[in-house]
């Protein structure tokens, strides 16, 4: 089976379309790139991407999850220190940024960063040059940085309510890469859970044919919460416990067979409407959830791409891309 991707990252969706087209471009520039997604929507396979088709390929990439670091050890992990500069400083440490010179520093969870931190890496990213925790010199390093957030921020309310600087926030979001949650990215489902299931069948040895229908209906208006990272997860526990052709209902874990009973979205049609505007806002929102995948809304609609083509036509509908434009 062939697998639409950029590297090891799958997808067919409109939106992970314009996603592919945003790594080539990052990768071909040199400017930093913030990442925004929830959990488990790939953005650690994003930098990776960005990195390794960039210029800088052949120098060091670094991740730091900002999240997984004592708070009083951040700065001396990014900016390194001198041989007793504080009390435990018993030899001289070279931080993030100089380790990574003519490579990539991947930021994961920047909005947990202390305040201090983040002003003192506004002024890395103003200025290229920094200090060593009680060193006097400034050192310049070469480094590109990629930062990422699994906060929604995408208004500046969101960015008031979250911890990070809204200085910071202009700085970083030059070149801004959102990825939409799996829920709202449902053609890329199906290709996912199959190419999971691939790579559990190569990891275990098996050799699963597939789905059951009931279970990719499932697995197609289930949320997701923990997107892709929780399907990859799914399918192979099931190649595991699986000892028949195909991967059935059961399974799949039973949260997930109860939660996905209720569509995951749906739509709300007060009495009073005339049908033609119910047609055009059913089709908005079909649209909206195949993200803006036309063979799959007109599956969904179960009319046939041309009908689509003509309502969409009719309606004066066009798509919407979740992701930022190009
Ligand atoms: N489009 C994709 N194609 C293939 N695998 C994917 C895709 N998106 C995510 N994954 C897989 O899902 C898992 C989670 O991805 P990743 O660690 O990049 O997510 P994340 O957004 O960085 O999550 P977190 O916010 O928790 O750090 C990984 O195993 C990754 O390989
Ligand atoms: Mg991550």
């Amino acid at each position: 089976m062939h697998f639409p991707k950029f590297d090891n990252i799958i997808g067919t969706s409109q939106s992970m379309n314009v996603i592919f087209q945003r790594i080539r471009q990052a990768a071909a520039s040199d400017i930093n790139v913030f990442v925004l997604g929830e959990s488990g929507t790939g953005k650690d396979l994003i930098a990776q991407a960005i990195h390794r088709h960039s210029k800088r390929a052949h120098g060091p990439f670094l991740p730091i999850n900002m999240g997984a670091i004592a708070r009083e050890l951040v700065a001396s992990e990014l900016f390194g220190h001198q041989k007793g500069s504080f009390t435990g400083a018993t030899a001289t440490k070279i931080g993030s940024f100089e380790q990574a010179n003519g490579g990539t520093i991947f930021l994961d969870e920047i909005s947990t960063m202390d305040e201090s931190i983040q002003v003192s890496l506004l002024r890395v990213l103003e200025t290229s040059k920094f200090q060593r925790i009680g060193g006097k010199r400034f050192i310049k390093s070469d480094v590109r940085i990629i930062a990422a957030s699994n906060e929604k921020l995408l208004n500046l309310d969101d960015i008031h309510e979250s911890k990070l600087r809204e200085d910071l926030y202009h700085r970083l979001s030059v070149f801004t890469i959102e990825i939409p949650p799996l829920r709202s990215r449902g053609s890329d489902i199906q290709i996912l859970a199959r190419y999971f299931l691939k790579q559990a069948n190569a990891e275990f040895d098996s050799d699963i044919a597939g789905f059951h229908d009931e279970v990719m209906r499932v697995f197609q208006t289930y949320p997701w919460p923990g997107n892709v990272r929780e399907l990859k997860n799914i399918v192979q526990r099931a190649a595991i416990i699986c000892k028949s052709k195909n991967i059935k209902l059961e399974h799949i874990p039973e949260r997930i067979r109860t939660t996905s009973h209720k569509p995951a979205q749906a739509l709300t049609v007060p009495i009073g409407l005339p049908l033609s505007t119910i047609e055009k806002l059913v089709i908005q929102q079909t649209l909206e959830f195949t993200n803006g995948n036309r063979t799959r809304a007109a599956e969904i609609l179960g009319i046939s791409r041309r009908a689509l083509y003509n309502k969409i036509a009719l309606h004066k509908l066009c798509n919407k891309i979740t992701v930022s434009s190009l």
